[in-house]
């Protein structure tokens, strides 16, 4: 896996998620995450990277929004079965 790292810019990447919390960390025992694949129509299940999901941690699409408001390409952490 190939990582470019950005300069960090001023502006926050997070401007919707538990705002009041100092840091958001989501826990997700690998036995929820198998769980939850399992019991998904798909056998997928995907987590949300661009901090503007209103089911966050997963990803409710809102980060195609997103990309076309800011000519961004956030995507979702895809888990497969
Ligand atoms: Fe955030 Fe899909 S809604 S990655």
């Amino acid at each position: 896996l190939a990582v470019t790292l950005m300069p960090k810019s001023s502006g926050q990447i997070n401007n919707l998620i538990l705002k009041n919390e100092a840091k958001v960390a989501t826990v997700c025992p690998l036995k929820d995450i198998e769980d939850t694949v399992n019991s998904s129509d798909k056998g997928v299940v995907a987590y949300c990277r661009c901090w503007r999901s209103s089911t966050f941690p997963l990803c409710d699409g809102s980060h195609v929004k997103h990309n076309k408001a800011t000519g961004d390409n956030t995507g979702p952490l895809v888990i497969k079965k």
